[in-house]
């Protein structure tokens, strides 16, 4: 079975900026509580009209470009969001429209901010198993219009963002190289501690004015417990899947982490003993973006030549389900 590895990666972010001092002006908060709690300096939202499939398509364009391919020459799309355009269909077939691709499969991943690496794990099953060869991995959201951004949904308005990532993964002529092992996990026993409660089809109508005035319709958050539960899971993913390869943190290149809080980040370093030079952060200019957090990460650290032919790789993530898991990949 050949491994998969990435051929291509891009990303797209709106346009727009926006800075903590703006946020100041819509709710009680500050330049220096968003710093301090959360590494965030500013973040990207879409202005009216744009989606998360235009961010898409153009992180696809790029991936595309990079892998010296054209949308013609894929064979599946596995698009990770927990905000689609629209409660149905998934955001997979939009992109696909845009690309202008005849009939390949596109398949949704809604597992939230560990939505990318689970978007890997079913591409790469794919690739190994010789059904399809060329798969395009999408992690794209668009959080700003689920923000309440009164003083009431602070916790969350100051920290969720808008962006896309992709790769395009193909199946590696080397069996030492490309994607090695998953590590993947979820625990239902926390779903509502970061959540969004409504549209929901247990209610009739699944969405009422109801929902609408009680907030409902707003991600929700309880952030001590998104905390604690984060700080512990990733580093015991991180290990389990370096372990699962036979290797330790000692040969480990980089580790990609899904940039939810720059504290997060930092504690999970300080637990894995990591460098500096083996960690990438960004959450200071883009936020957090849920599940494309980790395939912008992946592309700037590709274009600035932080990641290398050979180097051991890992990407991992936490987030709402409590849904988490890590990849380990040998570039
Ligand atoms: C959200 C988070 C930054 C809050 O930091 P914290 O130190 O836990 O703060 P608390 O929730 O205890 O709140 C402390 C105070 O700050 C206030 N606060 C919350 N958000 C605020 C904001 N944006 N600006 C100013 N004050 C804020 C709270 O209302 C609370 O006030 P109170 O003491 O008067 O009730 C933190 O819990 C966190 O980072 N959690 C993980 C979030 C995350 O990573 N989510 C993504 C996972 S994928």
């Amino acid at each position: 079975m050949p491994r998969s590895r990435f051929l291509g990666t891009g990303f797209a972010v709106p346009d727009r900026v926006v800075t903590n001092d703006e946020l100041s002006k819509l709710m009680h908060t500050s330049d220096e509580w968003i710093r301090t709690r959360t590494g965030i300096q500013e973040r990207r939202w879409v202005r009216e009209g744009e989606t998360g499939a235009d961010l898409a398509f153009r992180a696809t364009g790029r991936a595309l470009d990079a892998a010296g391919i054209g949308p013609g020459d894929l064979d599946a799309i596995v698009y990770a969001t927990s905000t689609p355009d629209h409660f149905a269909p998934g955001n997979g077939v939009f992109l696909q429209r845009r690309l202008g691709i005849g009939t390949i499969p596109a398949i949704d991943i809604r597992t939230q901010c560990s939505g990318f690496v689970y978007a890997l794990s079913v591409a790469d099953a794919w690739i190994r198993c010789g059904q399809y060869r060329r798969i395009l991995v999408v992690g794209a959201e668009v959080q700003s219009t689920g923000m309440d951004v009164t003083t009431r949904g602070r916790n969350t308005a100051v920290i969720f963002a808008d962006g896309a990532g992709a790769a395009v993964l193909g199946p590696s002529q080397d069996e030492r190289q490309g994607i090695l092992a998953f590590d993947l996990h979820s625990e239902g026993a926390y779903a509502e501690k970061l959540w969004v409660d409504s549209p929901g089809s247990m209610y009739h109508p699944r969405v009422s004015l109801q929902h609408l005035a009680e907030g409902r319709h707003f991600l929700d958050m309880d952030g001590k417990e998104v905390f604690r539960h984060a700080v512990a899971r990733m580093p015991e993913s991180v290990r389990a899947v370096l372990a699962a390869v036979g290797h330790s943190t000692a040969d480990l290149s980089l580790l990609v982490p899904h940039q939810a809080n720059l504290r997060i980040s930092e504690m999970m370093q300080r637990e894995l003993g990591l460098r500096d030079d083996q960690v990438y952060n960004n959450i200071q200019r883009y936020g957090n973006t849920t599940a494309a957090t980790i395939p912008i990460a992946l592309d700037e650290c590709v274009r600035a030549g932080r990641v290398r032919e050979g180097d051991l790789i890992v990407l991992t993530a936490f987030g709402s389900g409590f849904m988490w898991g890590s990849a380990a990949i040998r570039w």
